[in-house]
């Protein structure tokens, strides 16, 4: 931990104070030099999610105290959430769900928005069928309620036993932790979190999402007309604003494994990296 100087707000921006973040994938990989080409020159702040209250909403027009979510992409900009205030564009900030603390809220940008935008690419409408690979993990969590939000039928593969109560809790209607088990051809739509590449299972003409960046790209499906990608999330204010409504409307449920003081960030990465979460790892300011 550093004293550095406070932030300057450029021309659009909103000045945040923290309040809570949340350790991502992505932080950890960061910290590890995991990431190679495309990492921030050093010093860097890591963070990607934020919870906090406005100091400045500039022309935003969020008002100081008002509490907010953020999502920064940091890799792209070099502008971490990992401090006491920060300054954002205001399409990245929105307000906070109202019916969880900050706390949790701090856990939802950066999967949520993930989980958002990868179910819009894959177009998962009511009655569709999706597989989610890591159903039991952040993003994998928030994708079962959200599409489960739409109306979709939702099937998850998780890794451990333990995970499949959890998932069918969270309207998961079938789960299991053996990808044999998958029924070939039987989704719309594969919404795959960990670079699992369980290509059997999605219908000939169907769509397959991967988010694991680091596995490389989904194997080519065009001769049986599936398209693929590998999402990237992206800074986006008015997906924060629908993961808000869906939180207090009940149809999202944050969870927060553990929370850790930000004088124990180290602490913090520790629990991240042995694993076996139950949601995710919190850091309050
Ligand atoms: N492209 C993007 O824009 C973007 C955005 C966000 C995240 N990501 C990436 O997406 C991945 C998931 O992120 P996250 O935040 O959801 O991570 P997470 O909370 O760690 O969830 C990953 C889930 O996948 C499960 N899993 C891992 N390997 C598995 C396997 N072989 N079989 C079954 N399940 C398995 C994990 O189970 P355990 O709990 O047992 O380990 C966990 O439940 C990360 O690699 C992250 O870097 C990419």
């Amino acid at each position: 931990m550093e004293e550095v100087p406070e932030v300057e707000p450029r021309a659009g921006e909103v000045v945040v104070r923290s309040v809570a973040t949340s350790v991502n994938p992505v932080d950890d990989k960061t910290r590890e030099g995991a990431i190679g080409e495309g990492t921030p020159p050093l010093p860097m702040t890591l963070g990607w999610d934020l919870a906090g209250v406005v100091i400045d909403g500039g022309s935003s027009g969020l008002r100081a105290g008002e509490r907010v979510v953020a999502m920064s992409h940091q890799l792209g900009t070099g502008r971490g959430t990992w401090a006491d205030v920060v300054a954002l564009p205001a399409d990245a900030v929105a307000p906070a769900p109202t019916a969880v603390s900050l706390i949790e809220a701090a856990t939802l940008p950066l999967p949520g928005l993930t989980a958002l935008q990868t179910l819009d690419w894959l177009a998962v409408a009511a009655g569709d069928r999706l597989l989610v690979t890591g159903a039991a993990g952040a993003v994998g969590g928030l994708a079962v309620q959200l599409a489960r939000a739409r109306g979709a039928r939702v099937d998850a593969l998780v890794s451990r036993e333990a995970q499949l109560d959890f998932v069918r809790a969270h309207g998961a209607e079938w789960a299991t932790t053996d990808p044999a088990d998958l029924q070939p051809r039987g989704y719309d739509a594969v919404f795959d979190t960990f670079g699992a590449f369980v290509t059997d299972a999605v219908a000939d003409g169907g769509r397959y999402a991967s988010i694991a960046t680091q596995a490389g790209p989904v194997p080519d499906l065009s001769a049986r007309r599936v398209r693929t990608t590998v999402n990237q999330v992206r800074e986006d204010g008015a997906g924060l604003r629908e993961l808000a409504r869906l939180v207090d409307d009940g149809a999202v449920r944050p969870r927060v494994d553990s929370t850790f003081a930000l004088r124990d960030i180290r602490a913090a990465h520790r629990r991240f990296g042995r694993g076996g979460l139950d949601g995710k790892v919190a850091v309050v300011f």
